[in-house]
């Protein structure tokens, strides 16, 4: 029998020379400002991820992009249909028939009372904080403060990179550190110290996607909402990756019932249907008042195609059943994988941590299971930070629930996740 080489002594290159070459001229121009996994995507359908080799990958990392399928008909005609009879102006200077029906679709499906419309999940972020910031002035206070929670991410502009802690090494930490901002640890006696009169709110990812996936539990995630009310400060809820159906609800908050409502959360990726950026923030009047007229706003935030692909997307949404759908599926594929030895399982709906035992990264089992020989099918899931308190490195699976069923969920642990996890502690 051939001898078994750990997955961390292996080499993972690009699947075919077509790959090889694209890589190479990205790597020849692209800033080094991220560093992917050798898989080039050519094409998305489905749940699947194709190169131009003629490969093709489960796509276990949607929660970038999708909760509905991927190439989605519905959402793609939507957008063409928009781009050949609709409305081509790039600005908010005038109103424009979309957005007529995106802040009210938005409205509707959310329940809150207004919504200020961006592009990217950074610019929707750092909306809210400014806004946050902006109440506090209003109410007289000199530098206000928000407060932020240990190990969050809320996307990479001068206030939140400058501030991250969950990655000591990240050379963000090397621009000067954004003011109004301080970071409690995620527990409610460290956040109620770190309130004083400068405070004006606290936002939290109401599960925390880039620095775990970590579940909140209904306890302390009430115990912020309640300490926010009494204090008269704004909780504020990033829903930019658990929103739109992702964890079994609209908004993964509703899991903890009505009296969990922020005053605001945020929205992004799914929102655009994985094809255009689109973000938003969406609040209570008593919070979206700050909004006036020049304290915000951008080209792109709300222009008639982004709106266009938004309601359709949330069409979709609603019509597919998609967080009942990602629910159901997301307590499915847990089940699956709670047989493999040394590995520890948690999730909300389709968003899902899977914790190793044994090993200091899971970036080499996620390695093995795109890029491995002969595997199939092949699965993109990327590795997350090892927690040295639990000794357990982990990674983060999350499917699009619109494409996925039980079939696939089966073939993918059987074939794949299975054997690539029950083996990564041969690493050791
Ligand atoms: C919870 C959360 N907030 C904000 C962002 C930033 O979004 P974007 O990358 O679109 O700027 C992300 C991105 O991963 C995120 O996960």
């Amino acid at each position: 029998m051939a001898k078994f080489i750990p997955f961390r002594d292996r080499n993972y290159g690009p699947l075919g020379p077509q790959s090889a070459e694209l890589i190479r001229r990205i790597e020849g121009h692209s800033a080094r400002n991220y560093e992917p996994y050798p898989f080039v995507v050519y094409r998305a359908q489905g749940p699947w991820l194709f190169d131009p080799d003629g490969n093709k990958a489960l796509d276990f990392l949607s929660a970038y992009s999708a909760v509905l399928s991927h190439g989605h008909e519905g959402v793609i005609e939507a957008v063409k249909r928009e781009m050949e009879h609709g409305c081509d102006l790039v600005s908010r200077a005038l109103f424009s028939v979309r957005y007529a029906d995106f802040v009210e679709l938005v409205a509707q499906l959310t329940g809150y009372d207004r919504v200020l419309s961006k592009s990217d999940g950074g610019s929707a972020t750092d909306s809210a904080i400014s806004g946050l910031l902006m109440h506090g002035h209003e109410r007289g206070i000199e530098n206000p403060e928000v407060i932020l929670t240990k190990d969050y991410f809320h996307g990479r502009t001068w206030i939140f990179a400058s501030n991250a802690l969950f990655d000591p090494d990240q050379s963000n930490r090397r621009v000067p550190r954004a003011p109004g901002v301080v970071v409690a640890d995620d527990d409610v006696e460290a956040i109620e110290a770190a309130i004083n009169e400068n405070t004006v709110g606290i936002f939290v990812e109401t599960h925390k996607g880039e620095g775990g996936p970590l579940f909140s539990t209904k306890d302390h995630y009430m115990a912020i909402r309640r300490l926010a009310t009494e204090r008269d400060i704004f909780f504020g809820a990033d829903e930019i990756q658990t929103g739109l159906g992702r964890c079994g609800y609209m908004m993964a908050w509703q899991e903890y019932g009505d009296e969990a409502r922020p005053d605001f959360v945020t929205l992004g990726k799914a929102l655009g249907g994985g094809i255009i950026p689109v973000s938003a923030v969406v609040g209570t009047e008593q919070f979206m008042r700050i909004y006036t007229p020049g304290s915000d706003g951008s080209t792109f935030g709300g222009y008639s195609l982004a709106c266009a692909a938004a309601c359709a997307s949330l069409e979709y949404i609603d019509r597919e059943g998609i967080p009942k759908r990602a629910k159901e599926l997301g307590d499915y594929f847990v089940r699956q994988l709670e047989g493999i030895e040394g590995v520890t399982v948690d999730h909300r709906g389709l968003l899902i941590r899977v914790e190793l035992e044994g090993v200091d990264t899971a970036k080499h089992s996620c390695l093995e299971m795109l890029l491995g020989q002969g595997r199939d099918p092949r699965i993109f899931m990327k590795h997350g930070h090892y927690n040295p308190k639990t000794r357990r490195a982990y990674t983060r699976i999350a499917p699009p629930p619109g494409a996925m069923t039980e079939a696939l969920i089966d073939q993918a642990v059987e074939r794949t996740i299975a054997p690539v996890l029950s083996q990564a502690r041969c690493n050791i």
